[in-house]
């Protein structure tokens, strides 16, 4: 198949769709691949680094004609619409449910747009988004520690402590990938780490690969009101799947945190689990609400591309082998955890979430493909 991967124009993604180790296993299994000029650079990936593998590189309208299948990161913007053509597979993010006009853009194109964050393993969880969470997670202990010193406006805590005198103390609101990979990084600078979950059997979990290095506590509105009063970073990790984060931080809660906390709100791109939590960008990241810093960054691991794409890319490359080399259909009837990826197809939207968040036809995948 031949496989295009086009730079990304959306402000501020510096992630790439392929690395050129990723570009070699395909080129080795016979397909071909062009990569747009300059398409890794912020991803500190040269075209020759691709060339030396034996993928081609060109400008970007002669890889968007070329692709059989294109491989992008963000959802395509609209001067990227009417690029797309019938036939044409498109894979990558794509949050449709969040946007009407990428939808009606998609399904008018024809292509077949599979995205990253609905592809599901067999047992329901979603591969190709917890890569992101789990560097979002680590990255929000990091801007916790760095945000509580005293120039940028933090308590001046040194989140270690150092001998002889006591740490910092990290509240984890949630204890999925985010929530464990925060509390990873936390306990390893040092801190003192509790996790608030509302699932026993993540719990017992967390209990089998942290036991005693962090304090685990059944999750609710009065140990969370309890909790962060002492708390020096509170980081918010929560997901409810399909919904909007639930406000577990209330304005009078925030009033009761200490002066110079902060508050990584990592669930941001739901809505935020804080009442006073709005989505800031890495060029301006914080805001001061009530005495406690907000860390709101709704595109965390845009901040580390070199780290994102290479985990990104081991997470998508299976799949793009699996489509490249069986073909859309095939893959699909081997691995039905590709099936709920496929958003859009021949000019229909075959993801019953979308269809209803805008009120569009929904037809099954099955139906389309037979
Ligand atoms: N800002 C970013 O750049 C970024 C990046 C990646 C992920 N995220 C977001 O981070 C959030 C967490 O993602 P994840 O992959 O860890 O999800 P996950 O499903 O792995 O974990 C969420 C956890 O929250 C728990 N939970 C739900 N309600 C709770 C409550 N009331 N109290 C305590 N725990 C509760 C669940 O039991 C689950 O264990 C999501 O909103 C996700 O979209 C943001």
């Amino acid at each position: 198949m031949k496989i295009g991967v086009v730079k990304e124009i959306k402000p501020d993604e510096y992630r790439v769709a392929l690395t050129p180790a990723g570009a070699r296993e395909l080129v080795q299994r016979g397909h071909e691949v062009l990569v747009e000029s300059g398409a890794g650079e912020g991803s500190a990936f040269a075209d020759r680094q691709y060339e030396a593998v034996g993928a081609g590189t060109a400008a970007g309208d002669e890889v968007w004609d070329a692709a059989e299948l294109l491989l992008k990161v963000k959802e395509p913007l609209p001067e990227e619409y009417p690029r797309l053509r019938e036939g044409q597979i498109l894979f990558t993010y794509l949050h449709l449910a969040a946007s009407k006009e990428l939808t009606e853009a998609l399904v008018a194109s024809g292509a077949t747009c599979v995205a990253y964050e609905t592809v599901e393993t067999a047992g329901g969880g979603l591969p190709l988004l917890a890569p992101m969470s789990e560097i979002a997670g680590r990255l929000a202990a990091q801007a916790g520690a760095y945000f509580l010193e005293k120039p940028l406006g933090g308590r001046g805590l040194l989140l270690g402590g150092v001998a002889g005198v006591a740490p910092g103390r990290v509240l984890v609101i949630g204890g999925g990938i985010v929530g464990y990979n925060a509390a990873v990084i936390a306990i390893g600078l040092g801190a003192n780490v509790t996790i608030l979950e509302r699932s026993l059997d993540r719990m017992r979990y967390l209990d089998e690969i942290l036991s005693g290095r962090v304090s685990l506590v059944m999750s609710s509105s009065l140990q969370i009101e309890e909790s962060i009063r002492d708390a020096d970073v509170v980081i918010g990790a929560v997901l409810i799947p399909g919904a909007k984060a639930p406000k577990l931080i209330t304005r009078p809660m925030l009033g009761e945190m200490k002066e110079g906390a902060v508050l990584c709100d990592v669930a941001i791109d739901q809505g935020g689990c804080a009442e006073t939590s709005r989505p800031t960008t890495h060029t301006d990241p914080v805001y001061v609400v009530d005495g406690v810093i907000h860390y709101c960054v709704a595109n965390m691991p845009g901040a580390v591309p070199v780290t994102s794409t290479k985990a990104l890319t081991n997470a998508t490359l299976p799949y793009v082998e699996a489509i490249a080399t069986q073909g859309l259909i095939e893959a699909v009837a081997i691995d039905p955890g590709l099936a709920p990826g496929v958003n859009v197809l021949g000019g229909k939207v075959t993801y019953e979430a979308v269809a209803e968040a805008h009120g569009l036809p929904y037809t099954p995948l099955f139906e389309v493909l037979v």
